[in-house]
């Protein structure tokens, strides 16, 4: 049985903003989703939320996205010992509980799997790292016979200078079952510079009853980051972004300047896929073997087929595409497109719910809203479906190897048979049966004494 405290009642004054802290996003995705996300790939059984500033918008955000967390309100923040102490109510028994915070996103499932493998009845276990520069964090103080286990933290603003000397610290993410947080965090004091009750407190009161902390030692420092400001939520972007890049050059991606790829969720590819520069991924995106993403292309919650080549300036959003198709440049998939193997979509076409068939092409300037198009079919330059009548969505449907002329309006609702042509220029507004040409176009006239104006001779 594992519970999980996500701390997230502080206000992130340093940031600046009408948002609370937790809501800002890193790839796309508020910082608190992250944690909850982590939490729940360990199988968390109770997934429990401090609260405090804001909570209200915090909780209804939260709510909107997982159905399964709880709040716990904590109406004055006094500090993270104070802010667990909220939640104590809420432990299963037995359980091994673990504390997080809501404003460090980059912490993964591998990284506290050791740290739980740690707790035992009498063992407690910290998270912690070695930093370069310590400013700022509680301390850790090791125990004097050297057995791995934590005598106590010291917070910055508590420390001595000797103490200000250490440079392992404490990550803040910290374990132990809930019997041990249940006994001793109401027994933790605020005597201290600034009058908090402090989690770590905790230890000393632990290890007095038997219970030993082991240090956990994280190397990846990293992942363990916050952001209390917009230029370190800006770095932490830029952390993630590096690690989901390098996921992708070991699954064998070509990514030109991987400076210049977001990404921003999860990203699957299959080998020798390639990126030119300035691509944004979003959201769940699938790319298969050998697809090719031209230069400042966005792909949001898509599925690409193998071999499918992106043009540059292209934007596809909810929207599945087979193997082998031509997409752009300048194309726009909005959500709900689906293009069958070996189709293509060229220049400033722009597809809504909407589907073309196999080898079928809609190579310029085309408008195809919800619309289903056959095997086969040529859509020609400048055809446009005429969807909305100004109140309703309508259908058009276009059947196998019709062939669209170039400037056709398609008044929906309307079905095109197969092997159907439609004449250049024509507006259909009626159903075309399966064969045979159909014309809507005005003759052209000759008129052999028309005299173009002139300009006038300059004098
Ligand atoms: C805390 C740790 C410190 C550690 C550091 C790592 C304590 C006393 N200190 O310091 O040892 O090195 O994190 O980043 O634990 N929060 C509440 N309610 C409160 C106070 C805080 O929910 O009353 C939440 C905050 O929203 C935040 C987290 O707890 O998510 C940490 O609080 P913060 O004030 O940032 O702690 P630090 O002083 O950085
Ligand atoms: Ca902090």
């Amino acid at each position: 049985m594992l519970n999980i405290i996500i701390l997230a009642a502080g206000k992130g004054t340093r940031m600046r903003s009408n948002k609370p802290k937790v809501l800002h996003p890193v790839a796309g995705k508020p910082m608190l989703f992250h944690v909850i996300d982590t939490a729940a790939a360990l199988n968390a059984d109770k997934i429990i939320v401090v609260t405090g500033h804001e909570a209200e918008l915090l909780e209804a955000t939260v709510s909107q996205t997982y159905d399964s967390v709880t709040f716990v309100r904590q109406t004055t923040q006094e500090g993270t010992g104070h802010a667990v102490k909220q939640a104590l109510p809420l432990l299963s028994e037995g359980a091994d509980v673990l504390i997080l915070y809501g404003d460090s996103p980059l912490i993964q499932s591998e990284h506290l799997q050791p740290l739980l493998n740690a707790v035992s009845d009498n063992s407690m276990a910290m998270l912690t790292t070695v930093l370069d520069d310590a400013t700022g964090y509680g301390r850790i103080i090791r125990s004097a016979n050297d057995n791995g286990n934590i005598d106590s933290v010291v917070e910055q603003k508590d420390a001595n200078d000797q103490q200000k000397n250490i440079l392992e610290i404490n990550t803040g993410v910290f374990a132990g079952k809930a019997n041990h947080f249940s006994t001793w965090i109401p027994l933790i004091k605020n005597d201290n510079s600034q009058g908090e009750y402090y989690l770590p407190d905790l230890i000393p009161l632990a290890n007095c009853n038997g219970s030993a902390v082991k240090a956990v030692v994280t190397t990846d420092n990293e992942t363990n980051l916050g952001a209390n400001d917009r230029k370190q939520l800006a770095e932490l972007e830029s952390i993630y972004r590096r690690k989901a890049i390098d996921k992708l050059f070991s699954a064998g991606a070509n990514i030109i300047d991987p400076t210049r790829l977001d990404i921003r969720g999860n990203v699957q590819v299959g080998q020798d896929v390639s990126f030119d520069i300035n691509v944004i991924l979003q959201g769940d995106v699938t790319l298969g073997d050998g697809v090719q993403v031209g230069a400042h292309c966005t792909l949001i919650n898509c599925t690409i087929g193998a071999n499918t080549v992106i043009e540059p300036y292209s934007l596809i959003e909810g929207s599945i595409v087979a193997e082998s198709c031509n997409i752009g440049p300048y194309a726009r998939l909005r959500p709900d497109s689906v293009l069958h193997s070996g189709s293509k979509v060229g220049n400033f076409v722009e597809m809504k719910k909407s589907t073309l068939g196999q080898g079928s092409k809609a190579n310029h300037f085309t408008y195809l809203g919800d619309t289903t198009v056959g095997k086969n079919v040529n859509i020609g330059a400048g055809t446009i479906t005429c969807n909305y009548d100004g109140a309703n969505k309508h259908q058009t449907v276009i059947g196998d190897n019709a062939f669209i002329g170039s400037n056709s309006s398609l008044v929906a609702p309307v079905t095109i048979g197969e092997l159907a042509t439609i004449g250049a220029g024509s507006t259909v507004t009626g159903n075309i049966e399966a064969g045979g040409l159909t014309l809507s176009r005005s003759p052209s006239k000759h008129l052999s004494k028309w005299q173009r104006p002139a300009k006038k001779q300059k004098s």
